[in-house]
């Protein structure tokens, strides 16, 4: 999941402001019919003087944040709020990346991408689908992938804990990340994972594999991108029969795991997604039980699995009450990753 996008001149007055305009408004003026007749377009035309046209990056993104706080959007796309996704929207169309726009705040929005900034907030709103397919593009731990309706939108937490728990910065090391050599990206999407393995696993060469072949498509123009084709092998297949014998020092996937209530209740924002990305059986782990079953036969000695599993923490330990998951904690999720030895799978 990408990093939550601080942004300092958050709208706070906004509400505020308007709700004292309209108790202006409301002052009784003159009670003949014909002033009351005019009433209406001179509250118009007042209203209008006073919202002046966005000129900045700060009034773009309080005028995004602002509508979509209106409308009532789902925010589970990579962004978690309306002021870090009026500030990716406004980044995209400036050719910023995420942490370049807070502080270009004062900057001009050219004519071409105020358009484009507001029609993307049209869409956003009208079709609710997530605001990376609109611009083609989500970051995860500030590194770009192009997205489209073939994958899901990059958001898995696996992307903080590789940077987090196998690089120098944390107390609890799994890894030497130099000695890894081998490592499976098992249900890749847009190779998201995969890629930002390749950086924290400077040694290794990766697998990526994934049941969709539009899924796969998206992840070699990715891959492609990164600048990765020799590091990164794409496979097709349903979970571990992709990878034949391979073996690995370590497997990493966000397989899908919505249970069926999760999946009767999607947000519309997640409708737009492939529904195989999601779908994981009546509890949610179907998929993840057929990954756990599997591994012990890819990984090599002292290797490990990192899976997510959403909410099937407590069904998973309920299928497996003998099992040593350890559970990793992000800035953003609880009980939501496990990490399991080979020796105790
Ligand atoms: C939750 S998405 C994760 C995508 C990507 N790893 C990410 O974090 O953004 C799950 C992925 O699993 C793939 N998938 C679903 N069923 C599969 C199966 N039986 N075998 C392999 N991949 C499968 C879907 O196509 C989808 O790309």
């Amino acid at each position: 999941m990408a990093k939550k996008t601080a942004w300092a001149g958050r709208p706070k007055a906004a509400g505020r402001a308007s709700a004292k305009k309209k108790r202006v408004a409301k002052r009784p003026v003159a009670k003949t019919a014909k002033k009351s007749a005019t009433k209406k377009p001179v509250r118009k035309a007042a209203a209008k003087a006073a919202a002046p046209e966005p000129v900045t990056i700060l009034d773009y993104v309080r005028l995004a944040a602002t509508r979509l706080k209106r409308a009532h959007v789902a925010f589970a796309h990579g962004t978690t709020d309306p002021v870090a996704e009026a500030a990716f929207l406004v980044g995209e169309a400036m050719n910023l990346y995420p942490d370049e726009v807070e502080p270009r705040a004062a900057q001009r929005v050219p004519k071409a991408a105020g358009r484009r900034i507001l029609d993307w907030l049209d869409q956003r709103i009208a079709t609710r689908k997530p605001a990376a397919y609109l611009v083609n593009r989500m970051y995860m731990r500030g590194v770009p992938f192009y997205v489209d309706e073939r994958v899901i939108v990059p958001r898995s937490f696996i992307g903080e804990i590789l940077e987090s728990h196998f690089g120098d910065d944390d107390v609890l090391r799994l890894r030497d990340p130099t000695k890894i050599t081998r490592v499976l990206d098992l249900c890749t999407g847009s190779g998201c994972l995969a890629i930002l393995a390749a950086h924290a696993f400077p040694n290794a060469t990766v697998d990526a594999a994934d049941l969709s072949a539009n899924a796969l498509a998206v992840a070699a123009r990715n891959v492609r991108e990164h600048g990765l084709e020799d590091r990164i092998t794409l496979l097709q297949g349903n979970l571990l029969s992709a990878v034949g014998d391979r073996s690995y020092d370590l497997i990493i996937s966000n397989p899908p795991y919505v249970d069926a209530d999760g999946m009767a209740s999607l947000p519309r924002e997640c409708l737009a997604e492939p529904r195989m990305a999601f779908d994981g059986g009546a509890d949610g782990i179907d998929l993840v039980r057929q990954i756990i079953d599997g591994a012990r036969d890819h990984l090599r000695p002292g290797g490990g699995l990192l899976c997510e599993v959403g909410r099937c923490k407590s069904a998973l330990e309920r299928a497996y009450p003998r099992a040593d998951f350890l559970w990793l904690d992000t800035e953003e999720s609880e009980g939501e990753v496990f990490w399991i030895e080979a020796g105790a799978l």
